[in-house]
């Protein structure tokens, strides 16, 4: 009997998950899950949970986990279409009648999922003959043990019609073969032959580890460099994750998946450990793989190198998943070193690296306001003007209107922030540099009491650089650091003219709020000038820790002028 994926959820959706597990295990409501003891191993406290809201169970102490069908299988020991008749009973849903077209394609699809694992096979085998060993020797080279080798079923294609052989004597329709392609038949000499020569061949596998088509790599340097499976029957390269069943029970646990670029990436990571890995298969990320992600997590991680091939690729891949972004649903962007991929980084720096790597990836919104600051200028008001108008013209892309209000929300906050930046108090300041240093001494020593407490934010500024003003700083700081008497500069006549106008014109209060004011116009000054330089910094040498840097440095600005306006 076959039942279609849609029956199968309509199943799912329709019975709650605890009360078919309430038969066999008593549960205890805690929250949004149940608790109890688990089923499928021996233990005194609870750490079997049953989240109904996600439709399926977890255990903690021995990582059973599954949905309502898989439970009835396992706990029952009853085969898969039982449980489903079972299901059906209880939830009232007549079973569907045979679909004599359905069942024919299914015989199809497990005909052709046979052809593959017979190819799959014949690779594996091939390792282990001479031909085989200069693979063996090449993986080995890379890093990867015997054991990664057989968990990826990794073989090899060697030159010649092995495959072709293999695939008759297994009895397989050629023609079937080819559409899978394995085989190519050759029209000018009639002649069948193999589609993979002398590649290490990477099965690619569907959700239950069967094998639905190969990505081939060249050993030696050549073009192309991997050569994957077309378009089958079987395998959609859009719809599929390289590494995806190894890594559904780690992501779905751990809440997180990490999407890196290639498939040696997915390997070797895993082999480190980082079993919550996957990677699209050479093409950009679809809509669809990034659906099948969020099925299982909230923020899937992607990573991108840090040249600007990666850059593009990040900004590619936010504009796909812009109109889809749903409350809860997001993605992080993660940048590599450039030049690097992970596979390079787990083998030449620590594990540590990586992990930092990770966990400082960017949010979703953060990465949308740095490109949109990156490709606008707002300089006028015609310029700001352009500027907001591609902005909100980006969110409204947002089909969610939950979503979409936050986005336009702090859309707008972030523009309010730009507008200030610019209008900057600082403005109304436009004197030349030794007048505003003057003015600032002089505030200094009209009233040093009532401005000691600037005494530190003024040092660590080191604002003054002409000999005279440093001097006369430092001056100032000694006698109010050391509570001494400041002595005035009486030789410098403007000066002390200045110190007399401000003693007579001005309050303290008033003063300590012009210094205020200015200090953090100097702080904001300083800050962007830092901002400029790294900038400069990165377009020559688009180092990802300078990248960091100017990300960290335009926050710090962020956070300066929303604490330091309105
Ligand atoms: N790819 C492809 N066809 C190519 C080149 C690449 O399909 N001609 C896909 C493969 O899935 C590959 C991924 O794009 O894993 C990333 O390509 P690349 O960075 O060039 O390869 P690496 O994974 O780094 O391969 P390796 O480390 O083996 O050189
Ligand atoms: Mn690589």
């Amino acid at each position: 009997m076959f039942f279609g994926p849609e029956f199968l959820d309509l199943l799912r959706d329709k019975v709650v998950l605890s009360d078919v597990v309430a038969r066999r295990v008593k549960l205890t409501r805690k929250g949004r899950e149940s608790l109890g003891l688990c089923p499928f191993h021996k233990e005194k406290t609870p750490s079997f949970t049953v989240n109904d809201e996600k439709g399926f169970y977890h255990c903690f102490g021995c990582g059973a986990h599954g949905d309502v069908i898989r439970f009835l299988t396992d706990c029952e020991k009853i085969p898969f279409t039982e449980a489903v008749e079972m299901l059906a009973q209880m939830a009232g849903v007549p079973l569907p009648k045979p679909d004599k077209k359905e069942m024919a394609r299914q015989a199809h699809q497990t005909s052709l999922a046979e052809i593959m694992e017979f190819a799959c096979q014949y690779f594996q085998m091939q390792l282990r003959t001479p031909a085989g060993q200069k693979v063996c020797d090449y993986l080995k080279n890379r890093g990867l043990t015997g054991q990664t080798a057989k968990n990826f079923r990794l073989g090899y294609a060697p030159s010649g019609n092995g495959l072709l052989h293999h695939l008759k004597s297994k009895g397989c329709d050629l023609h079937q073969c080819q559409k899978l392609g394995l085989l190519a038949f050759n029209s000018t000499r009639q002649l069948w032959h193999d589609y993979f020569y002398d590649r290490v061949m990477f099965p690619i596998f569907d959700r239950r580890k069967r094998v639905i088509g190969f990505s081939g790599r060249m050993l030696e340097k050549g073009e192309p460099k991997y050569l994957n499976s077309p378009e089958t029957d079987l395998f959609h390269k859009g719809e599929q994750l390289f590494g995806l069943p190894f890594a559904i029970d780690t992501i779905r646990r751990k809440n997180e998946a990490i999407v890196v670029e290639g498939n040696m990436d997915v390997i070797s990571l895993h082999q480190h450990g980082w079993t919550q890995v996957v990677a699209p298969l050479g093409t950009a990320f679809t809509e669809k793989q990034l659906q099948i992600l969020w099925h299982m997590c909230d923020e899937p991680v992607m990573c991108f190198d840090g040249d600007s091939a990666g850059q593009h690729a990040m900004i590619r891949a936010l504009n796909r998943a812009l109109p889809l972004l749903v409350p809860g649903k997001s993605l992080k962007f993660a940048v590599l070193p450039q030049g690097m991929d992970p596979d390079d980084m787990m083998r030449q720096k620590s594990d540590s690296t990586w992990k930092n790597i990770i966990q400082n990836a960017q949010s979703f919104s953060e990465v949308l306001w740095s490109d949109l600051l990156a490709t606008h200028d707002y300089s006028t008001p015609e310029k700001h003007a352009k500027f907001e108008k591609d902005a909100l013209e980006k969110v409204s892309k947002i089909q969610n209107v939950e979503v979409r209000r936050l986005y336009e929300r702090e859309m707008h906050e972030r523009l309010r922030g730009l507008l200030y930046k610019k209008s900057g108090r600082g403005k109304g300041m436009k004197i030349s540099a030794p007048q505003v240093d003057d003015f600032l001494l002089a505030s200094l020593y009209a009233y040093p009491q009532e401005l000691s407490i600037f005494s530190e934010s003024l040092g660590n500024l080191k604002h003054f650089s002409g000999l005279r003003e440093t001097a006369l700083f430092n001056g100032w700081l000694d006698a109010v650091l050391t509570g001494q008497e400041l002595p005035m500069p009486e030789t410098e006549k403007k000066l002390m003219h200045q110190i007399e106008v401000i003693r007579s014109s001005k309050k303290p209060v008033v003063v300590v709020q012009e210094v205020e004011r200015f200090i953090s116009d100097l702080q904001l000054q300083q800050l962007r000038t830092e901002f400029a330089l790294k900038q400069a910094e990165y377009l020559k040498t688009e180092s990802p820790e300078i990248k960091v840097q100017i990300d960290s440095l335009r926050q710090e600005i962020e956070n300066f002028l929303s604490e330091h306006d309105v």
